[in-house]
């Protein structure tokens, strides 16, 4: 009697554990520490610029929108079984990287944050998606 008790103390305290583990799966990302090199880089493309709905568009959605959804809310197919944040790209917060910063963030990466300089490989192509991300200001 007094094993199974034990027994179920141990089951209960093991599910408090994983569900609490659960709720706080996906926290936000930390600051990301982006070299000087990076964070000084101007775009290339301007704003308008017709590859931003043409290549900007057509990359992102083929590699970024399957986590950060269609239009950068974070809520991509793949987003919930990520232990990390994919942010909203929509926020003012977030517009307020530099274009050198979001480069970094996007085609370096960190951790879930995928690299992207094997698969994206031309620098127009990168400043189009990043001209899109600036696209899904609110
Ligand atoms: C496998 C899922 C996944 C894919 C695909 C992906 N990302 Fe991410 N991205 C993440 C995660 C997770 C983070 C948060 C990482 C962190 O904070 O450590 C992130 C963070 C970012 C950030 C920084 C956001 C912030 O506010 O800190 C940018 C910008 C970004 N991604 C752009 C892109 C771009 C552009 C692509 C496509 C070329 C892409 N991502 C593809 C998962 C993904």
């Amino acid at each position: 009697m007094k094993n199974s008790i034990k027994l179920i103390a141990i089951i209960c305290t093991a599910i408090v554990f994983v569900t609490a583990n659960m709720a706080m799966a996906q926290k936000a990302g930390g600051p990301w520490t982006v070299p000087a090199k990076y964070k000084s880089m101007k775009t290339t493309v301007k704003a308008g610029d017709a590859s931003i709905n043409t290549v900007g568009k057509e990359t992102y959605n083929k590699h970024c929108k399957s986590c950060h959804g269609a239009k950068g809310l974070g809520d991509g197919p793949k987003a919930a079984n990520l232990k990390t944040s994919t942010s909203n790209f929509s926020t003012a917060k977030f517009q307020a990287y530099s274009d050198g910063e979001i480069y970094y963030m996007s085609f370096i990466g960190r951790d879930e944050m995928p690299n992207f300089e094997k698969k994206i490989l031309d620098e127009a192509d990168r400043w189009a998606v990043v001209g899109y991300i600036r696209t899904m200001k609110k």
